[in-house]
């Protein structure tokens, strides 16, 4: 479904049926990821709707807008084997109206020096497409991967301080079986990039381990980063957060601790995180 004022009309027909709305935001190029997500919001809602659009803003001019998979017919054709109920898949120009002129900037968790630090138009993007995908379908729940935690935390925080009556479920992380983060960027990988990706995770769960057992945090980090590096990676950050808050943290009394990572192999840039 690709126009507003049809997307109305079904989503009052449930609604006068009292049926309960879960949406998933996707941008489509949909793995076994977003299909646990869609599963859960199966469970969760009477109704699924999956929005599937390549939201241009939350993207910089050097990124990979233009190279993004788009897929369309393959994501339809992947959520006939799910309960999804509607695919609503808007146009540029029915998202961005020609003179579109708004923008949500979110602040507290999209203000921590993680994501943010290195892709500084990102969260504005997000809050302002996330917010119009709750305004247009008012959902009852909205289901986000755990996969961008920082996403996550902002989203929550973005239907709370907006009373947009939405509550937003998490879904656990999907991996690959050598533990890789299901990613739709993970197509870019070439076959040798593939082969080292992995160790993303591995060196997060080593490090979840040390610190779990009592390693000191900083240390802990700084052989993780070394890991990292030593495997082909660009480090962004390699980073232990108060798993609630984001905020900074130095001892495990601290916590609940949440270890985020970003790391480019090649062009490719891959995040992923753990809890302790
Ligand atoms: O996580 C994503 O795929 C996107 O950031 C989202 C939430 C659909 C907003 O465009």
């Amino acid at each position: 479904m690709h126009n507003l004022p049809a997307l109305n009309r079904t989503l009052a027909l449930w609604r006068s049926h009292r049926d309960t709305i879960a949406l998933v935001p996707t941008m489509g190029a949909l793995h076994a990821g977003h299909i646990s997500l869609v599963k859960l919001a199966g469970r969760r809602a009477d109704r699924v709707v999956v929005s599937i659009f390549l939201n241009p803003t939350q993207f910089a001019p050097h990124e990979d807008f233009t190279n993004y998979p788009r897929i369309l017919r393959r994501d339809i054709s992947q959520l006939t084997a799910v309960k999804t109920d509607l695919v609503w898949s808007p146009s540029v120009e029915t998202m961005y109206r020609s003179g579109f002129a708004t923008r949500v900037v979110p602040e507290g968790p999209a203000m921590v020096g993680l994501e943010d630090a290195f892709r500084p138009h990102f969260f504005s993007g997000v809050a302002t497409v996330v917010a119009k995908l709750f305004i247009q379908c008012r959902p009852d729940i909205a289901v986000f991967g755990e996969k961008d935690y920082q996403q996550l935390k902002v989203v929550t925080q973005l239907a709370r301080d907006l009373d947009l009556n939405t509550r937003v479920v998490s879904a656990p992380t999907i991996r690959e079986r050598d533990g890789l983060a299901l990613s739709s960027r993970n197509a870019y990988l070439s076959t040798q990039e593939r082969t080292a990706a992995p160790v993303l995770y591995r060196v997060l769960s080593d490090c979840a381990r040390s610190i779990a057992a009592g390693g000191p945090i900083n240390r802990v980090l700084e052989d993780g980063r070394a890991a990292i590096a030593g495997a082909g990676f660009a480090l962004d950050y390699l980073e232990a957060r108060h798993a609630d808050t984001l905020a900074p943290i130095s001892a495990r009394r601290e916590g609940p601790i949440r270890l985020l990572v970003a790391a480019r192999l090649g062009k490719t840039r891959l995040i992923d995180n753990v809890a302790v």
